[in-house]
């Protein structure tokens, strides 16, 4: 029997604590002392032993609200912000409808679109300025569009969208009558970051998440974020009828009631990585970054030159070195076969150990001739 492929996500869970973990664009960087009192709190009160209020802690709820300084808009809780993403394609798309989206993207959504027998208009983004533009954006209206995907900052590329081209999305959005579906899943890494909800408030839909800014992604809670009627629409579509996970409610409510304390830190030691890995990675031959500096917390390491396939620089690293880094094929149909992306919002050991084994892999892996790649 041939060997099964390599489970590069099997074998990292089962070495967790000896991998340096640079592949999901997690939070590594928060505080423990931030959430460890709640949740040890919400255990000792048994807390999950009964279903939580189903809307959602009402505490949770308003700071949520003001993390994003939005009275007007309703928030509701999901498990993970992926649900949410589900929740609204599925509530707001049909069989023929088009969606603007990009390619590279976060292709999980463009699943989810696909599934309600809708379709994306992937514009081509590999190119500068590395993301959608406003005419780009008007230029792939058509008579079945439905929607807009504003991805900002975007997962893979980095990429993050100018105040002025939010405005002017969300224009168009408001122009055409069409959804903006704006996930903001990164946006606490980006300076300057607009939502597009200020400029087009009944059209946009955010999806936000505690995964990424407060280090919480392993217990699934994330949500939405809209006008009470959008809320209503896509929340016939909820599958926690009986609320989400206590102790991730728990978590996240400890976690933003602190973030102004411990955001800012948060975000230096996560620019301060992406200079150390940049600098790493423009020394190695073949290997360029698109988007520098990133405005999230992931870059993506364009390694098509030096002929090496990003899934054999996955697995060396991996299981060489420890360094879990993710191979773009999941990411970009068309581009996925160039990059690996790396995230960084991780402590300087883990970085410390990316510097250290990314050129070594890279060399070992390197085609021994020019005409062998
Ligand atoms: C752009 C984007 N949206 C949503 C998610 C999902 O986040 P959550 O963990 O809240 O489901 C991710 C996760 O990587 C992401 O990159």
């Amino acid at each position: 029997m041939p060997d099964a492929p390599f489970d590069a996500f099997r074998y990292a869970h089962a070495h967790r604590l000896e991998v340096a973990w640079l592949s999901q664009n997690t939070n590594h960087l928060v505080p423990p002392g931030v959430i460890e009192g709640a949740v040890d709190e919400a255990l000792r009160t048994r807390r999950h032993e009964g279903y939580p209020y189903a809307p959602g802690d009402p505490e949770l709820l308003d700071l949520v609200r003001a993390d994003f300084g939005r009275d007007d808009l309703v928030p509701f809780l999901t498990s993970g912000g992926t649900e949410a993403l589900y929740m609204t394609t599925r509530a707001l798309l049909g069989p023929g409808d088009e969606v603007v989206a990009s390619d590279p993207s976060y292709l999980i959504i463009h699943r989810f679109v696909d599934l309600c027998g809708a379709r994306t208009v992937n514009l081509d983004i590999y190119r500068a300025p590395y993301r959608l533009t406003s005419d780009r954006v008007r230029d792939a209206i058509g008579p079945k569009t439905k929607m807009i995907l504003l991805i900002d900052p975007l997962n893979p590329l980095g990429s993050g969208y100018p105040r002025d081209e939010v405005r002017a999305i969300a224009e168009i959005a408001h122009d055409h009558h069409l959804t903006l579906l704006n996930d903001v899943t990164y946006r606490d890494f980006s300076d300057g970051h607009a939502l597009a909800a200020e400029f087009a408030p009944e059209e946009t839909v955010t999806v936000w998440s505690v995964s990424k800014n407060c280090g919480l992604a392993g217990l699934r809670l994330g949500g939405l974020l809209a006008r009470p009627d959008r809320v209503k629409a896509i929340g016939r579509f909820n599958t926690n009828d009986l609320g989400v996970n206590v102790l991730a409610q728990a978590a996240a409510t400890a976690a933003l009631r602190t973030k102004s304390h411990w955001i800012g830190e948060v975000v230096r030691q996560t620019r301060a990585n992406n200079a150390r890995l940049r600098d790493c990675a423009r020394s190695v031959e073949g290997v360029s970054l698109p988007v520098d500096p990133s405005r999230a917390n992931m870059t993506v390491l364009d390694i098509a030159e030096s002929g090496i396939r990003p899934e054999a620089l996955q697995e060396e690293m991996l299981r060489r070195d420890g360094v879990f880094v993710r191979a773009g094929n999941y990411l970009s149909p068309q581009y996925g076969a160039r990059f690996v992306r790396v995230s960084f919002s991780n402590p300087p050991g883990d970085i410390d150990r990316f510097v250290a084994a990314f050129p070594r892999a890279m060399e070992r892996l390197r085609p021994a001739t020019p005409a062998a790649r």
